[in-house]
């Protein structure tokens, strides 16, 4: 068998190609080619039959000067077949193109890795000042978020790369310095100086320069510009593979980007979250304010439970057992004598068995205690709540703006909030045949499981407030329906995507009554004597509710977990970082 010869950089084609004769199997060396399952790609040689190429011109393309016996086959599970002389001629044509464009792309790269070897010589020979120019006027240090005020001066700002754009004699960087995004303008030397040219996303700067309006047509974060006249790295951050866009990937595992959380914050989307849930506190403050509640700040350490024992955390306080709270509700009932209406904003922490999406081993719980109310004025209570807050908080702008990005649909919620009793929603989740955790129809007493609760809420689509559970599914403290004591004066607030959000009941204020709740539960009174003491010393009729700030959070943002709505989410199996 004579084989074409073929050097690099064109097919000479002699008319001395044989095709073997077909005789099976083919011989060591041959190029197999598969029309239908073959690839022509970079690194697919054909020499596998494992991995054939694709068409007859690539296998002479890849096969070069080696003169090799070609084997092709047409359909799937066909044999594979010598090439005809025809065949072969016909790819010559292809190859030679192809060998052509190879070529072509090689002499381009020569001469770019010389063009960046030239443009890097010129930019080490550029070496940046290591001060400013002190002719210029003095800067005016300035956070981002007040750079409007200040167009038209020299000002100095510090931040992080956010983001970075060269081009030969300019280079855009947006600066972020958490108030907001700054685009920096570098120009000449600064933008062609080695330095700049090794500048990575994440380093941290100081950049002076004057302020001024972005022309008209352009856009720019903020509507400025900051043409820089002087920048100097803080913190070079790495490049290559260590670069921040290599360890934090949208894409990433869950779990990775949980473990990178110090660097994953950094982005638009997470900071946009936490610059949100800053505002939403400080609106509920706001709002407390308003209606005359005073902020309290109970104990995180304590010694009773309040929703149950089986989600206690328990540890060793020197030498005797305590817990890590699950509400401050019985401290702020305390304080309502003392202090009138009181509310908290305190981390509240669950020994939660179940991974759902709406549960945190720690959280932080919006807690208020309003005493001489009745059921309605609780429930008109945090219904106001609610609204006032998603006002206020949507009063701000840049949160507004915040909100609109990430959850576009999303609509202020109007009063009054459809109410709905426990025994109404069974009547609901049975006539939408919605089982219970059993498979069944649900009667009274079943709890409502959160599948079951977010398949009702989802479908209904707007806020609930689910009134009057069964007192055997409730906490010892809560106080029974005057009209029906099979049922307490409690509430869930139900939002969509989310679920409960709130839960709240009045309590129970006479001393008996309390015991009784204890005794159904097996709880020993003894611990709660301070507790207890409130119904004798003074007692009142009183309610209040706790709220989870991240299922609010996840609400109003439409994220699909609370643990995007938590700084360092924990969680069963995460305490870290
Ligand atoms: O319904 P919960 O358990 O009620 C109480 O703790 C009352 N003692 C509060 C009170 O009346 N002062 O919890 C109240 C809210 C829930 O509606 C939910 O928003 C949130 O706290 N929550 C959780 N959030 C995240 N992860 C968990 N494991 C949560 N458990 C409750």
């Amino acid at each position: 068998m004579a084989g074409p010869e073929v050097a690099f950089g064109g097919i000479v084609l002699e008319n001395t190609y044989t095709p073997i004769v077909a005789t099976a199997p083919p011989p060591s060396g041959a190029i197999y080619i598969d029309a239908v399952a073959g690839v022509d790609a970079d690194g697919v040689a054909g020499t596998d039959p494992a991995a054939p190429v694709k068409t007859p011109a690539f296998a002479l393309f890849v096969s070069n000067s080696v003169a090799p016996a070609y084997y092709i086959r047409r359909t799937a599970d066909a044999p594979y077949e010598p090439l005809t002389v025809s065949a072969y001629k016909k790819a010559v044509k292809g190859a030679d193109s192809l060998t052509r464009k190879a070529r072509a792309a090689l002499v381009a790269k020569e001469k770019m890795a010389g063009n960046d070897a030239k443009r890097a010589a010129e930019a080490a020979a550029i070496v940046l000042p290591s001060v400013p120019d002190a002719l210029l006027p003095a800067p005016v240090t300035i956070k981002i978020r007040a750079a409007t005020a200040h167009r038209g001066q020299r000002v100095l700002v510090r931040g992080w790369v956010h983001r970075l754009r060269l081009q030969k004699g300019l280079a855009f960087l947006v600066l972020r310095d958490g108030t907001g995004f700054l685009q920096c303008v570098l120009a000449g030397d600064l933008a062609n100086a080695g330095v700049t040219l090794g500048l990575t996303l994440e380093s941290s700067v100081v950049v002076y320069g004057v302020l001024n309006a972005v022309p008209d047509g352009k856009a720019a974060p903020g509507g400025h510009e900051l043409a820089a006249d002087f920048y100097s790295i803080v913190g070079l951050a790495p490049g290559g593979d260590d670069a921040i866009t290599n360890r934090v990937q949208e894409s990433a595992d869950p779990s990775i980007l949980l473990d990178m959380r110090h660097l994953a914050l950094r982005g638009e989307t997470m900071s946009g979250i936490f610059k949100v849930r800053a505002a939403l506190l400080r609106a509920f403050r706001r709002v407390y304010v308003d209606l005359g509640l005073l902020e309290v700040t109970p104990p995180c350490m304590v010694q009773t439970q309040v929703e149950g024992g089986s989600t206690l955390f328990d540890f060793n306080y020197y030498g005797e057992p305590a817990y890590l709270t699950q509400s401050s509700q019985l401290y702020l009932e305390t304080c309502l004598p003392a202090l009138g209406d009181v509310f908290c904003v305190q981390e509240s922490f669950r020994a939660e068995r179940s991974h759902t999406r709406r549960h945190l081993s720690e959280y932080t719980h919006v807690e208020a205690e309003l005493a001489f109310i009745t059921f309605d004025d609780l429930l008109l209570h945090i219904e106001s709540l609610i609204t006032k807050t998603v006002a206020y908080l949507l009063e701000e702008p840049e949160i507004a703006e915040i909100v609109a990005k990430l959850n576009p649909a999303f609509q202020p919620p109007k009063t009054p909030f459809r109410r709905m009793t426990y025994s109404s929603a069974l009547e609901w989740l049975n006539e939408h045949g919605v089982p219970n955790e059993d498979g069944e129809q649900f009667k009274f007493g079943d709890d409502i499981a959160e599948a079951a609760e977010r398949r009702m809420t989802d479908e209904i689509n707007e806020p609930i407030l689910l009134t009057h559970f069964p007192v055997e599914i409730k906490s010892f403290y809560m106080q029974k329906a005057p009209e029906d004591p099979r049922v307490t004066e409690s509430v869930d607030v139900l939002m969509p995507n989310v679920g409960e959000i709130v839960g709240g009941s009045m309590r129970i204020y006479d001393l008996e009554e309390l015991y009784a709740g204890f005794k159904r539960e097996g709880i020993d009174p003894k611990p709660y004597y301070w507790f207890s003491d409130q119904r004798i010393y003074g007692t009142c009729p009183h309610g209040g509710y706790g709220l989870g700030t991240e299922r609010i959070l996840a609400w109003l943002l439409d994220r699909f977990t609370v643990r995007d709505c938590s700084l360092y989410p924990r969680f069963t199996g995460r305490c870290k970082p």
